[in-house]
């Protein structure tokens, strides 16, 4: 026998309450700007889910930081979006998912939340990508002391040979809007032609740094014509659907309003001002403090 609800209207703010509980927007979070180059890419294909963008603007840069560092900011971050309903964040910064992303999956993650990185999605296609299997990979000193592209590479294509370089000075051209300039120029081509050094086999390289498409143009200038360019931005975005598709269940605990909400833990005025440079639009952020009290 079924037992109706007196009241019709009960039962249904009941169910409106749970769902409302479960669903969350999907957190991005980057040290600072260069993950709305990422952002733009996942947006662009999943534009019906609510998002929340995080950058911790106060501590920028992450690629020069030590291990310990990076883990702890990272990790009062993505507690942060989780605080603010996240129930999938984004790591959408090289730095952070080289030194953060296996520590807070292996030791911090509360029960039903799950953490994602860009190093994983961006590696396991490069295969299709590479004829010679030389990849060159453009990072910060961070990433490259990981090594993280380097063992995700050989984990699924020993056959591919990486080849690593750190451009320390990218991403401050790029904060500075620095990005055709003359300086650009020297930097971009001084850096390539190290990278290029490495190998002449090269004819894919990462821009493993979610600054530095921002610098696309430049770098193309200063490579030949064979040499594959990759942003990870739309390969990130792709398989991002892709994962979503492969886990309904956490799918299901993904809000699909289209809202969108920014953080910086900085000054907001000057957030608002350098998103449109990454983001491509104006936006409206909010300060958020991400330390933990106490
Ligand atoms: N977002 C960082 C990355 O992708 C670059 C900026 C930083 O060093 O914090 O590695």
């Amino acid at each position: 026998m079924q037992v109706q609800p007196k009241d019709p209207s009960l039962k249904t703010a009941t169910k409106t309450d749970y769902l409302r509980q479960m669903t969350g927007p999907i957190g991005i979070f980057d040290s600072g700007y260069g993950g709305l180059t990422v952002f733009k890419e996942i947006q662009k294909n999943l534009p019906e889910y609510d998002f929340i963008y995080l950058g911790d603007n106060a501590r920028v840069p992450y690629g020069i930081r030590s291990f310990q560092t990076v883990y702890e900011f990272t990790k009062e971050c993505v507690f942060k979006l989780f605080e603010l309903g996240c129930n999938l964040v984004i790591l959408a910064c090289n730095t952070a998912s080289a030194k953060a992303l296996r520590n807070i999956q292996s030791f911090d993650l509360p029960a039903g939340k799950r953490v994602l990185g860009v190093i994983r999605p961006t590696t396991e296609s490069i295969d299709a990508y590479t004829k010679t299997k030389h990849v060159g990979i453009l990072a910060t000193e961070g990433t490259v002391a990981s090594n993280s592209y380097q063992i995700e590479i050989t984990k699924f294509f020993p056959h591919i040979s990486v080849f690593q370089h750190a451009c320390p000075l990218w991403v401050p051209l790029v904060e500075n809007n620095e990005i055709s300039g003359k300086a650009a120029h020297y930097i971009v081509e001084k850096d390539l032609r190290l990278l290029t050094a490495m190998s002449a086999k090269i004819d894919t390289i990462i821009l493993a740094c979610t600054h530095y498409p921002l610098l696309l143009s430049v770098i193309q200038k200063h490579l030949p014509d064979h040499i594959t360019v990759l942003s990870q931005g739309e390969i990130v975005a792709e398989k991002l659907v892709d994962y979503l598709h492969r886990h309904p269940e956490i799918d299901a605990k993904c809000g699909k309003n289209g809202t969108t909400a920014f953080y910086t833990t900085d000054e907001v005025g000057a957030f608002e001002n350098k998103t449109a440079i990454f983001y491509g639009k104006t936006i409206q952020a909010a300060y958020i403090d991400v330390r933990k009290k106490g």
